[in-house]
């Protein structure tokens, strides 16, 4: 089935290593129904190479879900795009976004920013390779480079490659000198800088991330006229409170859940069926300890969950039991 991923990604979840993993996806993805989500990058290598491709799995439920790929091969990022197509996502994205050392050794991530030719190329062959829409993550510059020139030539570079749609991460990454965490809170954003590319490149879907932590502040965004907000941190940290009313505040749709405490019963049979396949209770809970965040009973579900969900044989009844807290600290209060 063909999606609106376009529409989708009005509102996406930022890629996250380690953290938008299929669980929470599958949460996210009951918050909010019209939502995009990303996968954690996968690395091309990994899966051409290492045949990784249970790196892959996800439930049917997460779509509409976008792969994100490191690479900076062309032909091997077509072979890992065509698996991924194959698997079923929606979208194929490029990685041309992160600084760590890691990534930057096998020149992948925000190091691509300096080789525009090198990322079309790679657009070229990925979208040869496949029906989905081929993607782009990037920063506005990298180092030493002067964000005002170098954008918008990546940008006309990547597009004569048929990229359509690029998330702009509206700050520089320093590869020298600063950890990847650092280099997500340090470098300033610039977000006139992505709203003046909207306006030299109207006929591009340019969505805006990083550092916005409320739908209020992603809503300012798309009436000024950018085509997305792409969001993070806040989304997996204050998961309800971005994407539980996102579907009504950015898709003028219906808000499917009445309240985190809804959400939290409606991954019951999720985690039931991962702990029938022989899954932990915190592989699913870890993604779920932000659902009360800023509200009455917020530390004792957090307190619950961490202390109880990695011991042996932790089930449902733990989070049910977290959740009794809450509730019995709302009515108290
Ligand atoms: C734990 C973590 C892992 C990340 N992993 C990736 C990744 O795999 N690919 C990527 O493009 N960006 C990655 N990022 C960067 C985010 O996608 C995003 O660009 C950044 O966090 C800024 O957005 P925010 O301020 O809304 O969080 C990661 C960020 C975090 C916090």
């Amino acid at each position: 089935m063909k999606r609106n991923v376009e529409n989708a990604a009005r509102l996406s979840v930022a890629p996250m290593m380690d953290w938008t993993d299929r669980h929470c996806r599958y949460l996210h993805r009951l918050l909010s129904r019209e939502s995009l989500l990303y996968t954690e990058m996968v690395t091309a290598p990994a899966l051409v190479r290492g045949g990784a491709v249970h790196l892959l799995d996800f439930s049917p439920e997460e779509h509409p879900v976008a792969l994100q790929l490191g690479g900076s091969d062309p032909a091997e990022l077509a072979a890992a795009a065509r698996l991924g197509a194959e698997a079923g996502y929606d979208e194929i994205n490029l990685n041309v976004g992160c600084p760590s050392d890691r990534v930057q050794s096998g020149t992948f991530g925000a190091v691509l920013m300096k080789q525009p030719e090198l990322v079309a190329e790679c657009c070229s062959a990925m979208r040869a390779a496949v029906d989905v829409e081929v993607t782009v993550k990037c920063r506005i510059g990298v180092d030493d480079q002067e964000p005002r020139e170098v954008l918008p030539a990546f940008l006309e570079t990547v597009a004569a490659a048929g990229v359509g749609r690029f998330a702009i991460h509206a700050r520089k990454a320093w590869l020298q000198g600063l950890s990847p965490k650092e280099n997500r809170d340090i470098p300033p954003l610039d977000y006139p800088l992505v709203q003046e590319m909207k306006a030299a490149f109207p006929q591009l879907h340019l969505s805006v991330n990083g550092g916005i932590a409320s739908l209020a502040q992603a809503r300012a965004f798309l009436d000024a006229g950018l085509d997305g907000v792409m969001i993070g941190r806040a989304a997996y940290h204050q998961p309800w409170d971005v994407l539980g009313t996102a579907d009504a505040a950015i898709f003028g749709q219906a808000d499917g859940l009445a309240g985190p405490d809804a959400a939290v019963r409606a991954m019951l049979p999720y985690i039931e069926a991962h702990l029938g396949a022989g899954g932990r209770l915190h592989q699913i809970t870890r993604h779920m300890l932000g659902l009360f965040a800023g509200r009455p009973g917020a530390r004792q579900w957090r307190r619950v969950l961490s202390e109880g969900a990695s011991q042996k044989g932790a089930g449902p009844e733990l989070v049910l039991r977290a959740l009794a807290e809450v509730e019995g600290v709302a009515a108290a209060g």
